[in-house]
């Protein structure tokens, strides 16, 4: 396979066919913040934060999917970028709870991100916590629909396809297929969609109590209770 020259930022250089720009951009150590994007799993393309710009190109491309080419010139952080990528987070951080995703909150800062400019029009995300299996909570208040859950639960990595998309714009969020509780799915408790989430969105159920202040003693006992509940011995 032939190697493909571009220009990063001004600087020459040569990788092979088929490379992303973020891949390039990695090599000469540039730093592009991405938040969809796992290095294991197909790039989803749906954050953009990782948006750079191309000379001569329309629109910014997001750096993680776009497949480099002979004689192009990038920008990874020009006023441009960093306008697209401010607004991006705030947007982000604005609708979604990103306590728990210091690496998000780390860019919003560092680009300098003001959700509280969109003042009243601000509109938080918010969902139920699901707390239907013995092994991990789901906290969607967290979720910023990067995706990687469900392509760990799918054909990048488990092949099980317990979860999916529901919903549509504002509302879209992750759900079980026709919305039915953890352990009435395909699901295999393999973790894969737990150690990939970003956001803590996705916890394991032991953490999540003992952040929320239950006792390991505690919550041993709960689980015993709902043990027995579950085989119709609850005394
Ligand atoms: S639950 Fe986590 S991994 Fe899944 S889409 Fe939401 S933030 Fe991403
Ligand atoms: S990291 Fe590239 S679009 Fe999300």
């Amino acid at each position: 396979m032939s190697d493909v020259t571009l220009t990063i930022d001004g600087q020459l250089t040569i990788v092979p066919q088929g490379a992303t720009i973020l891949q390039a951009a990695r090599r000469l150590d540039k730093q592009i913040p991405t938040v969809c994007y796992h290095p294991h799993f197909t790039p989803p393309s749906l954050c953009r934060v990782c948006v750079v710009e191309v000379e001569n190109a329309r629109v910014l491309a997001p750096a993680c999917s776009r497949i480099v080419e002979n004689g192009m010139r990038v920008q990874t952080d020009s006023a441009r970028v960093q306008r697209a990528r401010k607004g991006l987070l705030e947007m982000l951080d604005s609708a979604v709870d990103l306590s728990d995703a210091p690496e998000i909150q780390a860019y919003a800062n560092a680009y300098g991100a003001e959700p509280a400019r969109y003042g009243a029009q601000i509109k938080r995300r918010a969902f139920p916590l699901f707390d239907d299996n013995p092994f991990y909570i789901r906290d969607y208040t967290k979720c910023i629909m990067c995706w990687r859950c469900v392509q760990a639960c799918g054909e990048d990595a488990q092949y099980t396809f317990a979860i999916h998309r529901a919903g549509r714009g504002f509302d879209a969020h992750i759900a079980t297929f026709e919305n039915v509780p953890l352990p009435e799915s395909t699901c295999v408790y393999c973790g894969n969609c737990v150690q990939a989430c970003p956001s803590g969105a996705l916890k394991p159920r032991r953490e999540y109590w003992l952040e929320h202040g239950l006792d390991l003693k505690e919550l041993a006992r709960v689980s015993q209770l709902e043990r027995r509940e579950k085989s119709g011995d609850a005394k």
